[in-house]
């Protein structure tokens, strides 16, 4: 059984994750655009004709997905300045036996710097232990080899390819499947 989490938020001082807000709607519609190119080569929902309504859309739905605790959706930001670093969150949430999917980007100028993961890391360790999850899922296209660094360095045990998966601009892809049942398996 899901849990309601105790905190809207979780830092190491240098990145924080926190809830989003109904105020963010223009960070995220200008973090999304600045970083289109890369997010649609791997993210479903990443289309050129992202538009500011898409972005009140998502955040709407974070918010009242938060209150009725079918997902747990975070900005990724700067302790040091609060400039905004991604998305990350837990969604497709299964409440009667604690399963939920991980999903993560970073915005395309902050590349390289650990942002995914450690924003992973922060998601995975608020579902074990803020909602009692029992199993959180990742997955991503099979050539999606950023993804997969991510999802290695933060512990995730890979247990298959699933053929056909991802529909990626029109085009169906097999996706490789990870899985945390449990909160030792979190590495770093
Ligand atoms: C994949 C992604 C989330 C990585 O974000 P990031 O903040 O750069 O990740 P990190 O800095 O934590 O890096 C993790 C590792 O991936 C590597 N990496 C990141 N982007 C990469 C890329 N495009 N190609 C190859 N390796 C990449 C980093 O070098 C690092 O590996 P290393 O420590 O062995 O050097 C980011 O590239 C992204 O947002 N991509 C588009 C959206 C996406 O694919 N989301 C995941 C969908 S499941």
């Amino acid at each position: 059984m899901v849990t309601r989490p105790k905190v809207k938020g979780v830092t190491d001082g240098v990145l924080r994750i926190r809830r989003i807000d109904l105020t963010d709607v223009d960070t995220i519609f200008s973090g999304v655009s600045s970083s289109l190119e890369a997010l649609s080569r791997w993210m479903p929902w990443a289309s050129s004709g992202y538009s500011r309504d898409d972005a009140c859309w998502f955040v709407a739905n974070a918010w009242l997905a938060w209150r009725h605790q079918a997902a747990y959706e975070f900005l990724i930001e700067s302790v040091a300045d609060g400039r905004f670093l991604g998305l990350c969150g837990l969604n497709a949430i299964s409440r009667d036996d604690g399963r939920a999917n991980i999903g993560y980007w970073t915005v395309t100028g902050e590349y390289g710097n650990g942002v995914a993961t450690t924003a992973a890391r922060m998601t995975a360790r608020f579902g074990f232990f803020q909602l009692g999850l029992t199993r959180i899922r990742l997955f991503h296209a099979v050539d999606n080899i950023g993804s997969q660094r991510v999802a290695e360095k933060v512990g995730f045990v890979l247990e298959g390819t699933q053929r056909k998966r991802m529909k990626l601009d029109g085009v169906l892809h097999d996706a490789k499947l990870y899985a945390l049942t449990h909160p030792d398996e979190i590495m770093g």
